[in-house]
């Protein structure tokens, strides 16, 4: 079965009230391909907000969620407020949470299984930095990450797996479609071993680092790219060319 391409946009700490309905009304209007399935991440601040103007068929993510189900976690937000607010997925790992505010791979594993649990949809983000690439460590740092999560998930089937190469994000940068394709194969390979061949095959493993509308098209026509997860192009009008990369 032909797995659905992913196109997900991740706002990170960026944008305003009138920014967001500016980039709402871009989606609106536009003639989206209807076989990508879209998912727009906001900063947490404005996901009522973009839910609320956001056409139906486009899902809103949240950009990270608590593994608690309630209580005195001064500054987060549960998976439960995420479904009381219509939200139906969320970020977990991203690289600039894993460095920046030292979120290890047990929390990060932690939250993935509270939010799978409760119902929410997982963007789990992977990937290694120039200095794991250059000592040839790329595939067991990946792999090391999704190993923390093996055990903790029962439905493979509401999670997305973001391969974001940390060199590669926000340095316009972009791996080459090799390089790409070759850690995704291995993803692939890893879930084919590691959990079975219905999870390999049905898993969409989606490429993030400097995606724009230059270079989605020939990343797109690799076996094992599933879709991308875009960050500063997500913010301007041709992220509606990233989705409708396929096409
Ligand atoms: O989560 C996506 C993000 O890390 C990629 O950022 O700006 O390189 O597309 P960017």
């Amino acid at each position: 079965m032909p797995r659905q391409f992913f196109v997900g946009g991740n706002f990170k700490m960026n944008g305003s009230v009138e920014a967001i309905k500016k980039i709402i009304g871009n989606l609106n209007s536009a003639d989206l391909d209807p076989k990508t399935e879209v998912v727009i991440a906001p900063p947490a601040l404005y996901l009522l907000l973009t839910r609320e103007h956001l056409k139906p068929g486009i899902e809103v993510a949240a950009q990270n969620v608590f593994d608690k189900p309630n209580g005195a976690f001064t500054g987060e937000i549960s998976v439960d407020q995420l479904k009381d607010s219509n939200i139906t997925w969320t970020l977990l790992g991203h690289s600039e949470r894993r460095v920046i505010l030292q979120e290890d791979d047990a929390f990060v594993a932690s939250k993935t299984k509270a939010a799978l649990d409760g119902g929410i949809g997982v963007i789990f983000c992977c990937g290694e930095s120039l200095e794991q690439r250059e000592s040839s460590k790329t595939i067991e740092v990946v792999t090391t990450q999704l190993r923390a999560i093996k055990e903790k998930i029962a439905d493979w089937s509401k999670i997305v797996i973001a391969y974001e190469p940390i060199w590669a994000i926000g340095t316009g940068k972009v791996a080459s479609t090799e390089q790409a394709q070759e850690v995704h194969a291995a993803i692939r390979a890893w879930l084919k071993k590691e959990v079975s061949d219905k999870v390999a095959d049905e898993t969409r493993i989606i490429y993030g680092g400097s995606v724009s509308e230059k270079n989605c098209k020939d990343l797109s026509k690799q076996p094992d790219i599933d879709g991308f997860l875009v960050g500063g192009a997500s913010l301007k009008p041709a992220f509606t060319d990233i989705i409708n990369s396929r096409l």
